[in-house]
C-alpha cells in the first residue's frame, strides 16, 4: 500500500483516478475547488475513503508536513482557460510545480518514489503537415484567419500526428505553462534523484468533466448547448482535427505507469490516435440527442489554437500494450449520462463567448 498525492484531485481526470486507486493504497487530495472548475461545492464529487485537504497547491507549510510521507505524486492541479489571465497561469501550473520540488529538496530523508505530472498535447502547438510529400509547420497568420482562410499552407495539407519527440513549439500561454512545467519537472526530479513521468493528454473526456468552465472543450459546448435548447458556436468552419480520449482509457493509463520502472523518466502521448472533424463529432451529438438545432459555424475563431491536433500513441502502446478501448461515441454517451444527473446544474452554467470575445481570445469575423 503506497501513499499518494493528487494534486488537484477532486477535478475531472483526479477524481477518476483517485477513486480507482484507493481500492489498494492511501491516497491524500489537495484541491481548492478554483471557482471556475467548481462554482457549487455540492456538485463536487469526492471519492469515499480518500483523505481530502482543501487548499491550494502552493501553501509550503501544508506541503512540508504532507510531502515527508508521500511515496508518489500525480500532479493535476492546474489553471486551464481561454482567457488572458497570464498570471494565474504561472502561478498554479509553473510555481506550484518548482515549489513541490522545493519542499522535497529540503527533506530530511527522501520517500518519494516516483513524480507523475499531467500534462498536455498543447506543448507541440500547430504541429506539421504533409503536402507533396514535404512537411511544413502548420502556423497560420492572424490576417488569414480573419478572412476565414482556416487552412496553413495549402487546402490539400494533411495532418501529421505529434511524436513525443517533436520540438516544442506551444502557441498559447497554457501550452507554454505546461512545457514550463515539463522543463522544471525533467530538471528538479535529475537534481533530486527521483523518477518523473509525463502523460501529455489530448482532450479527455467523460462523466465529471466541469460543465462550469470554459475550457472543458467541444463534448461539454454541445451537449449543454442542445440539451438547453441553444445553437452551439463551432470554431472556423468546423472542419479543424482534433483527438479524443476517454477518461477510462486515461485512468487506466495512469495506473499502468504507477510506481513501473519502464515509465520512470519517460514522456507518453494518451490520446485516441485518430483525428476527427469537430463536424462529425457534432453529427455524433446531435444523433445521440435526436436534436434539429443547428450550431453557428465559419463565424468565431479562437486565436492561438492550432488547425490540426492529433497525437500519436505509439510509445505507450509499445511500452505497456495500452490503447483507447472507450471511443468517442461512448465519450459522449458518458458525458450526456452524467449532465442528464445533473441537469438542476445545468442551468447555472453560463455561456463564456461574450468575454471571450470581450477579451479578444475568440475573434468573431462578421
Ligand atoms: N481534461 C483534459 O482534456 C486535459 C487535457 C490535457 C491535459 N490536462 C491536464 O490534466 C490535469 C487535470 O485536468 P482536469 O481536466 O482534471 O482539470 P479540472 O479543472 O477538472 O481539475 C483540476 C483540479 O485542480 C484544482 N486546482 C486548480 N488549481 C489549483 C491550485 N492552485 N491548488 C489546488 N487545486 C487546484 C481544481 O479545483 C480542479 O479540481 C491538468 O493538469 C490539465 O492541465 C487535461
Amino acid at each position: 500500500m503506497k501513499n499518494i498525492l493528487i494534486t488537484g484531485g477532486l477535478g475531472f481526470i483526479g477524481s477518476h483516478l483517485s477513486e480507482a486507486l484507493v481500492k489498494s493504497n492511501n491516497v491524500y487530495v489537495i484541491d481548492n475547488l478554483s471557482k471556475r472548475v467548481h462554482p457549487y461545492k455540492s456538485f463536487v464529487y469526492k471519492p469515499r475513503k480518500i483523505k481530502f485537504i482543501e487548499s491550494n497547491i502552493n501553501n509550503s507549510s501544508l506541503l512540508k508536513e504532507l510531502l515527508p510521507k508521500i511515496d508518489i505524486i500525480y500532479h493535476f492541479a492546474s489553471h486551464q482557460d481561454h482567457l488572458k489571465d497570464y498570471s494565474k497561469f504561472i502561478e498554479n501550473n509553473v510555481k506550484s510545480a518548482s515549489l513541490i520540488f522545493e519542499i522535497l529538496n529540503d527533506l530530511k530523508s527522501k520517500r518519494l518514489k516516483q513524480f507523475i505530472l499531467a500534462s498536455s498535447q498543447s506543448v507541440y502547438g500547430n504541429g506539421y503537415v504533409k503536402l507533396n510529400n514535404k512537411n511544413y509547420e502548420a502556423t497560420r497568420i492572424l490576417k488569414n484567419l480573419k478572412n476565414k482562410i482556416w487552412y496553413a499552407i495549402d487546402e490539400k495539407e494533411k495532418y501529421i500526428r505529434h511524436k513525443e519527440t517533436d520540438i516544442l513549439k506551444p502557441i498559447n500561454i497554457y501550452g507554454l505553462s505546461k512545457q514550463f512545467q515539463e522543463d522544471i519537472v525533467k530538471q528538479c526530479a535529475r537534481d533530486l534523484d527521483i523518477n518523473y513521468t509525463i502523460l501529455r493528454y489530448s482532450i479527455v473526456q467523460g462523466a465529471r468533466q466541469s460543465f462550469f468552465n470554459s475550457y472543458s472543450g467541444l463534448c461539454r459546448n454541445l451537449i449543454t448547448s442542445y440539451i438547453k435548447e441553444e445553437s452551439p458556436i463551432i470554431f472556423e468552419d468546423g472542419n479543424s482535427i482534433r483527438d479524443f480520449i476517454n477518461i477510462k482509457d486515461v485512468t487506466k493509463a495512469n495506473c499502468l505507469i504507477l510506481n513501473n520502472k519502464k515509465a520512470y523518466n519517460e514522456i507518453f502521448n494518451i490520446g485516441g490516435g485518430k483525428g476527427h472533424k469537430l463536424l462529425s463529432f457534432n453529427e455524433i451529438v446531435k444523433k445521440e440527442l435526436n436534436t434539429k438545432i443547428n450550431p453557428i459555424v465559419n463565424r468565431y475563431f479562437r486565436i492561438n489554437d492550432p488547425r490540426y491536433t492529433v497525437s500519436n500513441i505509439n510509445k505507450m502502446n509499445k511500452y505497456f500494450k495500452w490503447k483507447p478501448m472507450n471511443d468517442i461515441n461512448l465519450s459522449i454517451k458518458q458525458y450526456i449520462d452524467w449532465v442528464y444527473k445533473h441537469k438542476r446544474f445545468l442551468k447555472l452554467s453560463k455561456n463564456s463567448l461574450g468575454t471571450m470575445v470581450r477579451q479578444g481570445s475568440v475573434i468573431d469575423c462578421n
